[in-house]
């Protein structure tokens, strides 16, 4: 995804420098080279020799370093790279960048470079919310900027809110759209994916038969024309993509919830295989057999994410993409199932055992629009995708 793509990293003192580290391996998995900057406040949570190992070259620290500047003085090693990354990107380093500072290595090649810049903030929350630092981010917002993270959660200082560094995953993510010069590029597109799990007992749940293989595609696809994807996902059977941000959930309200979280967006695809009903009465314990008889289980309908979504008045996705799996009668259904959801496209499969196409290779889809029924031919998942992916940028261009 990154192949022959160079990636200046500068690492700025913080805790969650220690997530750079990985960062640097990931990125190198993913093609790129990997040229690392230490702060001195960043020697102080890695050392240089750890970041120097993991790059597979030498870090770069100082701003006077005669030597260098004779081969090669800052503002070219600032020019030679394709991205900036600055994981983490600390209050400080946000502030010096905002009003032009050059004092150390790291804020003279921010300030030198015409390269692009992504930050990954990391700080404490007070230090993220104070306005200074919001004026900072809307001042280099404003310059071209961009910006993954920070998360919300328990922070390393012992406080909780936004301030955490954006994982790994994420990073790559925006790194790769940032990179992309795909259709997609800038556009945020959610994705769910794989079954849900309803659970009836701690060890015993409902689920269906989606082994999540057309969801990963999709999300697959996406990226590689440039979208930044948020892939909320079940308990698939099927590895996530690499190079999207992952939530995983386990239920359909915890999907649900995560769509709300993850939103807003350009595009949302729904490609899960939500269950369509709960165990009210999921026991805490394990359920016996007994001599009273069968257990009786009480069931509740589940959210439905696709039809809420499309129908959102406010902050509703431009394109709302829902998946239609039919046994009969497919084009009827899902042409109904779309005017009920509310979406701009289904996309309806024929499900049917001897069909083969839950939890196989292959998919023969109908794209369902205001156009009326499209028929494609059976191809492979990744083949649908694809073509799904092109739809997508050509409606959002
Ligand atoms: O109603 P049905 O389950 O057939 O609709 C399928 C479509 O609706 C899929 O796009 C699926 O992801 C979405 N859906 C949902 N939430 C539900 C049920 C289905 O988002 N609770």
């Amino acid at each position: 995804m990154l192949a022959g793509k160079h990636i200046l990293l500068i690492i700025g003192g913080g805790i969650a420098a220690y997530k750079s580290l990985d960062l640097i391996r990931r990125l190198q998995d993913q093609g790129a080279r990997v040229t690392p900057v230490l702060t001195k406040a960043g020697e102080e949570f890695v050392t240089p020799l750890s970041v120097s190992a993991l790059a597979g070259s030498e870090v770069h620290r100082d701003l006077f370093d005669l030597t260098k500047e004779a081969e090669m003085g800052h503002i070219q090693l600032s020019r030679s790279a394709d991205l900036l990354v600055v994981a983490p990107a600390t209050a400080d380093l946000m502030a010096k960048m905002a009003n032009g500072h050059a004092n150390d290595l790291a804020s003279t090649l921010l300030l030198a470079t015409d390269t692009p810049v992504l930050l990954a903030p990391a700080m404490n929350v007070r230090m993220w919310e104070h306005p200074a630092t919001q004026r900072n981010l809307a001042t280099l917002l404003q310059d071209g900027v961009s910006c993954v993270g920070p998360n919300e959660g328990a922070m390393a200082c012992g406080e909780y809110g936004p301030g955490r560094m954006a994982e790994v995953p994420e990073i790559i993510s925006a790194v790769a759209a940032r990179l992309s010069d795909g259709p997609l590029r800038g556009k945020r597109v959610l994705v769910t994916s794989g079954p849900t799990h309803e659970p009836i007992d701690p060890v015993r749940y409902i689920a269906n038969r989606s082994s999540g293989a057309q969801g990963t595609a999709l999300a697959r696809a996406l990226t590689a024309l440039g979208a930044e994807v948020v892939f909320i996902t079940g308990p698939a059977s099927v590895a996530p993509p690499a190079g999207v941000e992952v939530v995983a959930v386990e239920t359909a309200q915890e999907m649900s919830e995560a769509v709300d979280a993850a939103l807003p967006a350009d595009a949302a695809v729904f490609a899960a295989a939500v269950a369509d009903w709960r165990v009210t009465s999921a026991s805490d314990r394990k359920l016996k057999k007994s001599k009273d008889g069968l257990p009786v289980m009480e069931f509740a309908e589940n959210p439905d994410i696709l039809k809420r979504v499309a129908h959102m008045t406010k902050g509703r996705p431009a394109l709302v993409v829902g998946f239609a799996a039919e046994t009969d009668d497919v084009v009827e259904n899902a042409t109904a199932k779309r005017l009920r959801k509310g979406c701009d496209w289904i996309v309806a499969n024929d499900v049917s055992p001897s069909t083969g196409i839950m939890g196989g290779s292959e998919n023969a889809v109908v794209l369902i629009s205001d156009d009326g029924a499209e028929e494609w031919p059976r191809m492979g998942k990744d083949a649908v995708a694809r073509q799904i992916a092109e739809r997508v940028a050509a409606a959002l261009a």
